[in-house]
């Protein structure tokens, strides 16, 4: 056998980048630990499988359109004390998507919010699962210009295939009437199917004035709490920390 130019060739055919790259290595650990045939075969395919594993995390990391790049690894929980990491780190293992249930984040302006919703969303895709992130705002649009041409149910099935749809900043701009309409069959959609992880600004109590409707707002509510991890975040904006904005930088909490 004419082992490295046909193992190029084969490599380069089969488009498996990384076996190339890695075979050499494995030989050599097969020939020193006298592997049987089928253990380094195994090895081989191993490698190439966690190559287009992670391949494909990036890919869904960049279809899920995540604002900024933020991890779990990087959030102080000493600066966020209203969070507890226990819960934070249950979340990212990732269990509630398989058990389509949700998170609920809510706090004001730059207590984490957006942070940990991309960190999540990120592991979830590394995981192997799709995500889609975008603002309350931009959902809205979305889903109006779906109903606009006919084919709200449509888009509303294809989302359901998404395992985790992330949908920040509700609050900061209110729903007139039909917005508010398409948001709840955006959450009523996914009930008990898919996870949502929203976030917002105003406590619950405050949703009737986002949505121009205390009932339909109660009725979201109870379909996305239902089977969720709801967060309150408090204190200072992250933003501002370090700043002399009229407080003692470091201060302690308020
Ligand atoms: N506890 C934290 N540890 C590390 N970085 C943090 C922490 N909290 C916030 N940040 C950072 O501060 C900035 C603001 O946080 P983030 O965007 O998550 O706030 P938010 O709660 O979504 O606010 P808003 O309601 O204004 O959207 C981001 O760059 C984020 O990474
Ligand atoms: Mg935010």
């Amino acid at each position: 056998m004419s082992g490295a130019r046909d193992l190029a060739y084969l490599c380069r055919e089969l488009k498996h980048p990384s076996l190339l790259a890695g075979v050499g290595r494995l030989a050599e650990r097969a020939r020193a630990d006298a592997w049987s045939h089928e253990d380094f075969l195994a090895a081989c395919l191993e490698r190439e499988v966690s190559a287009r594993q992670s391949h494909g995390g990036e890919a869904r990391v960049r279809a899920a359109r995540f604002p900024a790049r933020k991890a779990l690894e990087d959030f102080d929980f000493e600066h966020q004390h209203s969070v507890r990491k226990d819960i934070v780190a249950h979340l990212g293992a990732l269990d509630f998507i398989e058990a389509k249930s949700n998170a609920v984040f809510l706090g004001p302006p730059g207590t984490g919010k957006t942070h940990l919703s991309i960190a999540l969303g990120i592991r979830a895709c590394l995981a192997g699962h799709r995500v889609a992130f975008a603002t309350a705002a931009q959902w809205v649009d979305r889903l109006g210009a779906a109903h606009d041409a006919g084919r709200l149910q449509d888009e509303l099935r294809r989302l359901g295939r998404v395992p985790l749809v992330i949908i920040d900043e509700v609050g900061y701009i209110p729903f007139q009437g039909e917005a508010a309409n398409l948001f709840f069959q955006l959450v009523s959609s996914r009930y008990e199917r898919a996870s949502v992880i929203m976030s917002s600004n105003k406590a619950f109590s405050r949703w009737g004035e986002v949505f121009g409707d205390d009932t339909v707002a109660a009725a979201m509510i109870d379909r996305l709490v239902h089977h969720a991890e709801v967060i309150n975040l408090k204190g200072d904006s992250y933003r501002l920390k370090g700043r002399d904005l009229g407080k003692v930088p470091g201060d302690g909490d308020t």
